[in-house]
């Protein structure tokens, strides 16, 4: 089996029979839950008895104090030993698993990824604990980024929830699922800001705004990391990529990332600094260079910013590869240079390639690499095993043999009822002519396109263990639903992509397994299928949107139009007449004029994760009121990108209905985003009003409230997003025209109002000046209170 990057993945072997290891290890089913109790209704999470109660190896007995135990391991190891604790290493091709064994054994391996069987890493874990001289622990790590057995919408969705305690909750019961594979570390959250939605990756982060980013950041950590990742249900979170990969130039993975130092500073760095706040034990850093220099090789990036200006204290990893692609970034002669670069910037463990092994011993033998350099490395890849609680319990998280799950994949190890809750509180309600949704559960309902019944697309970028065959999709939903209501007509209606080329490279992409599968009908005959199911439907659903490989690492894409012929399939089926309901899975956002325009509804559902289909029916038929909000701006073609909400204010900004030339503008579209940012709509009608500040004028020091009332108009019970925005009107340097500084989630019956109250003080008004310091300046600033980033309430007030 293969991930999404073509890495094989450990996949299960023989089962052995085992019984309910929360029963076997004497743990009470509540004590097994307690972890997960406030964040989780979740069933018991199997925890083996090792990892219940940690022993102390004989490696930390007298010792408790990690930096005395550190510096006592490192006195005792050769160099050799050394450059193997800074390496990371999967299972492939060039590794099989007999070698790793070896290679382990002679400790010259720090940890492992990418693999996830019990029964096969815990031969690892003795090799390093059993055989090699100094018995130091590996770790191992795994891309656990929206979900591990149970795979949850896809970030850009959990941020449209705008709901942190989701959030945390996603991350918490990720974490639960993966420590139970005896994962110690994820290479997660994944925080680079977008404004580009050609860059595949949109897809893995929380959208274009720094403070929601930085928001989902924390609330991400603290789910992997609960109270310390040294517990045996907690994960380490490596944060990534660190930094700026969301800039890549026109949206092309893995390009170059040229920025102003403030832009940086006001936008693109803050999430990274939130997730280190928070405690996210790791970073990953990134695979472009950032003004020239490699992230990989940038002093700049790793030491002064990383672990000068922002103190960080905790482990730094390559991505894969990258210290050997310094070469290819120009900046190393050869690998040897590369590793040095490397090392003097500050990567720790180098990800998945060879050249710390090969190269870092010469360089120490030849002083260039000066032992002190070797030591820091390797004591922060020391650190985080200590943090991860493995010299105290090597198996903390792996457990014992006889507790192994018999069936990695049973279905009785997923949390469905959590990514059902939080997978319908991720779908943006774009458009709902006529009050089409909610739709009645009765008639006859044609369910059509080509992601109506996909297991595989559901799942979303980074699944990591999600299984296709385990998702619900779209119309296992509906079935559900309906069941014994309402009669459901189905058909494929076209294919998402119709360019064979395109299909050929997503499909190599994942290249043992081909995920993109055509129906070798014709187009015509496909849609013409389609229309005459329409033709006997009261209603018609269709399901169109993008395969998820395209969405993904790797998959930029020139146009962010409607991708092959699915806007033909929805043209014809709105030309019968039919209501037509557009469901969109997609990654990114997408230039979806025409459906704005004839959808009756238009419901953007991300990838929904592995309840996916579930969580649609849930608020396709009125079981869920919809409350997200985008969290990303929607462009109206690929010209307009980028497209985001808080740009910085402009000599000439286009007004509103005063066309005219010689201000900024494109002419031959409409301004602005197709969708703002924090747009979206609920089956109720919400109203704010009564924009109130508590004083037109503050000192320094003070703070004033806005407040606002909300209110459900009715006719249903809904949530909707508060959002606080402030412009600074003059400072030193240009502002952006609003920025968002806060968001309350509130849940109101049909009828009810409540006052939103938010403080504005000098952490709301402060910005990075020109000098790139922090401050906060006089003058006058405007409040603004909306239900998205474009329709707001405002009041003006001055700090003086
Ligand atoms: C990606 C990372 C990921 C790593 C390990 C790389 O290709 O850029 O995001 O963590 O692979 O799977």
């Amino acid at each position: 089996m293969n991930d999404m990057n073509g890495v094989p993945v450990a996949d299960e072997r023989g089962a052995d029979s085992r019984t309910d290891a929360t029963e076997k290890s004497g743990l009470s089913r509540r004590q097994a839950l307690g972890a997960l109790a406030s964040v989780a209704a979740a069933p018991a999470v199997a925890m083996g008895e090792a990892a219940a109660a940690p022993r102390k190896t004989a490696m930390l007995a007298g010792s408790t104090n990690k930096k005395a135990f550190i510096d006592d391991l490192i006195a005792r190891m050769t160099v050799d030993e050394k450059v193997g604790q800074l390496r990371l290493i999967s299972i492939g091709p060039e590794m099989p698993f007999a070698k790793i064994v070896e290679e382990i054994a002679a400790g010259r391996i720090a940890g492992s990824f990418n693999t996830v069987i019990r029964r096969d890493n815990r031969p690892l874990q003795e090799a390093a604990v059993q055989r090699s001289r100094l018995k130091i622990p590996l770790f191992f790590a795994y891309d656990v980024v929206h979900g591990h057995r149970t795979t949850f919408p896809i970030p850009l969705g959990l941020a449209s929830s705008f709901d942190m305690k989701l959030i945390e909750r996603m991350a918490r019961v990720s974490a639960v699922e993966a420590c139970n594979d005896g994962v110690d570390m994820t290479f997660a959250p994944m925080v680079d800001i977008s404004h580009d939605p050609r860059w595949g990756r949109t897809s893995e982060g929380f959208g274009e705004d720094p403070y929601l980013v930085s928001e989902c950041a924390r609330a991400a950590v603290r789910g992997f990391q609960g109270t310390s990742p040294d517990q045996p249900d907690t994960i380490m979170a490596a944060v990534k990529h660190f930094a700026l990969y969301g800039a890549v130039e026109g949206g092309r993975d893995y390009n170059t990332v040229d920025m102003s130092p403030l832009r940086m500073h006001q936008t693109y760095l803050p999430p990274y600094r939130a997730a280190l706040e928070a405690g996210a034990g790791g970073v990953m850093v990134a695979l472009n260079s950032i003004n020239g220099v490699p992230a990989t090789s940038n002093t700049w990036l790793m030491q002064d910013l990383l672990r000068k200006q922002w103190g960080f204290k905790g482990v730094t990893v390559s991505d894969h590869g990258a210290i050997t692609e310094l070469t290819r970034h120009g900046v190393a002669r050869d690998n040897r240079e590369a590793a040095k670069l490397a090392i003097k910037a500050g990567i720790d463990l180098s990800m998945a390639d060879q050249v710390y092994l090969a190269e870092l011993p010469g360089l120490i033998a030849s002083g260039e690499i000066k032992m002190a350099e070797l030591d820091a490395c390797v004591r922060e890849v020391l650190g985080a095993k200590y943090d991860m609680g493995l010299f105290a319990n090597p198996f903390l998280r792996m457990g014992k043999k006889e507790d192994d799950p018999a069936d990695v994949r049973a279905d009785n190890r997923l949390h469905r009822e959590p990514a059902r809750e939080i997978a319908r509180d991720t779908l943006v309600l774009l458009e709902n002519r006529n009050q089409t949704l909610p739709l009645k559960k009765a008639g006859t309902i044609a369910l059509v396109g080509p992601l109506a019944d996909s297991g595989l697309d559901i799942l979303g970028s980074w699944s990591a263990q999600g299984v296709a065959t385990q998702a619900v999709t779209l119309r296992a939903g509906i079935e559900k639903a309906i069941a014994g209501k309402a009669k459901l007509l189905t058909a494929h209606g076209t294919n998402v992509l119709d360019d064979q080329k395109v299909v050929d490279y997503l499909n190599y992409l994942n290249w043992d397994k081909p995920e993109v599968i055509q129906d070798p009908r014709s187009v015509e005959a496909m849609i013409a299928e389609a229309v005459e199911v329409a033709k006997q439907a009261d209603v018609v659903i269709a399901a169109v949107g993008e395969l998820r490989g395209m969405s993904h690492e790797s998959s930029s894409r020139v146009s962010i139009e409607m991708p092959g012929s699915q806007r033909a399939l929805l043209k014809a089926l709105k030309a019968t007449g039919k209501p037509l309901v557009v469901v969109l899975m997609n990654g990114r956002p997408l230039a979806i004029g025409w459906e704005k325009e004839n959808a009756d509804a238009l419901l953007e559902t991300w990838y929904a994760g592995t309840e996916g289909g579930n969580a649609i029916a849930d608020v396709l038929f009125g079981d869920h009121n919809p409350s997200a909000k985008l969290p990303i701006s929607f462009p109206r073609s690929v010209g307009q990108i980028p497209t985001y909400y808080n740009h910085l204010r402009i000599g000439r900004p286009f007004t509103p209905g005063k066309p005219g030339n010689y201000t900024s503008q494109y002419f031959e579209e409409e301004q602005g985003a197709l969708y703002p940012f924090g747009f979206g709509l609920s089956y109720s009608r919400f109203s704010l009003s009564g924009l109130k500040l508590s004083a037109r004028k503050i000192a320094r020091g003070q703070k004033l409230t806005a407040e606002a009332t909300l209110t459900n108009e009715g006719p249903y019970e809904g949530a909707n997003v508060v959002q606080l925005y402030v412009c600074d009107n003059y400072a030193s340097i240009a502002r952006p025209v609003k920025e968002l500084k806060g968001f309350r989630k509130v849940a109101l019956k049909p009828g009810e109002s409540r006052v939103v109250r938010f403080e504005i003080g000098e952490d709301e008004l402060k910005f990075v000046n020109g000098d790139l310091r922090e401050v906060v300046e006089n003058g006058h600033f405007t409040v603004q209170l909306g239900l998205d980033s474009r329709e707001v309430l405002e009041q003006g007030f001055e700090l003086a």
